[in-house]
């Protein structure tokens, strides 16, 4: 009787260990069968019931029983904990071999290595940097500029006003009211920023762009020191031979005011696609500080003169680039940019 009940569960068992796909499924099958309250417990249990005769034959198959169910779950057991270590180590498989991942390193945007150029040119001849909000005041950037109360550029049109007192700035000259205001003479400064105008983008025209202001205030400033100063940084920024000419222009915050020109870097002046066939371009506007101006920073007019210059620096990158649409410095696109790295 319980040789047959053995044997029933030796077959039984060995076809759940055959199907058993992992080690915790054996376990279990390994507690259901030998544990405390397993199947061959119970049997071995029971057997107290038999003559001694019957339990010693019972009692060896049994116990013949168990170390069959043992082998079968430890073999099986191995056989899963080692499909289990190979699946393990194909998935962590490193192949040491493989080439790295280069992260991508970012550079300077034209325009900013642009600004740097121009504010390092400047610094060397001991100019400070100093900045200005790009949402300014009507004062600021109007009236303390001596800017007529009737000048076109004050039109809605022309720019953008957040109230009636207030706009975004037209230009970087409203940094020159600011800096009288609070530096005392002498006074060496640059300011690089965003300016805003109302314009509809086109190839040279974006409503926003940048320029960098200077402005230098002292005693005995005059002229020569405005031709002399200008004259070096065009030779810094295009090349030792750049000639510089000096045209009569007008602005409200300078007099006299001035454009400059610059021999054409691209032909020496000969004449050609970038300047225009003339041998000259245009690159910055400058005059000696209007005495109306240095009054609103309260600078003593009869002992400090000063002069001013604001550059284009868009106009600087398309020229020296020979870039031909203002709009590809905005777009952002890679593979015009990649061309500056
Ligand atoms: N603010 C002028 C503009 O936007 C440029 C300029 C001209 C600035 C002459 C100056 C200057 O400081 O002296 O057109």
């Amino acid at each position: 009787m319980i040789t047959d009940q053995l044997k029933a569960i030796l077959e039984e068992t060995r076809n759940q260990i055959k199907e058993a796909t992992s080690p915790e499924r054996a376990e279990e099958l390994r507690v259901k069968l030998l544990g405390k309250k397993g199947q061959l417990t119970e049997i071995l249990r029971s057997m107290k019931d038999l003559t001694p005769e019957e339990r010693k034959e019972a009692g060896k198959a049994a116990n013949e029983t168990k170390a069959n169910i043992e082998t079968l779950i430890k073999d099986k057991m191995n056989e899963l904990k080692d499909a289990q270590k190979k699946l393990r180590l194909h998935a962590e498989r490193l192949d040491v071999t493989e080439p790295g991942k280069w992260p991508k390193i970012g550079f300077k945007h034209p325009l900013t290595q642009i600004i740097d150029e121009m504010t390092d040119i400047f610094m060397s001849m001991g100019f400070e940097q100093v900045e200005g909000p790009e949402v300014e005041t009507v004062f600021m950037n109007f009236d303390a500029l001596n800017a007529d109360k009737f000048h076109p550029s004050r039109d809605m049109t022309d720019t953008f006003y957040i109230t009636d007192k207030t706009l975004l700035r037209t230009q970087t000259s409203p940094v020159q009211a600011r800096t009288l205001l609070t530096k005392e003479p002498p006074m060496k400064i640059i300011s690089p920023g965003r300016v805003y105008r109302c314009d509809t983008p086109d190839a040279t025209h974006s409503p926003v762009f940048h320029q960098v202001e200077g402005l230098v205030v002292g005693e005995g400033v005059t002229m020569a020191d405005l031709k002399g100063t200008l004259a070096e940084f065009a030779k810094q920024m295009f090349g030792q031979d750049t000639k510089t000419k000096f045209r009569p222009h007008h602005f409200p915050f300078t007099e006299p005011s001035a454009e400059v020109d610059v021999s054409c870097f691209k032909c020496g002046g000969k004449g050609c696609k970038v300047c225009k066939g003339s041998g000259w371009i245009e690159i910055l506007g400058c005059g000696m500080v209007h005495p109306n101006v240095l009054k609103v920073g309260g600078i003593d007019t009869e002992k400090y003169t000063g002069f001013a210059f604001g550059i284009g620096v868009e106009r600087i990158a398309m020229l020296k680039y020979e870039v031909d649409d203002i709009r590809l410095f905005y777009e952002n696109d890679e593979r015009f940019l990649k061309q500056f790295k």
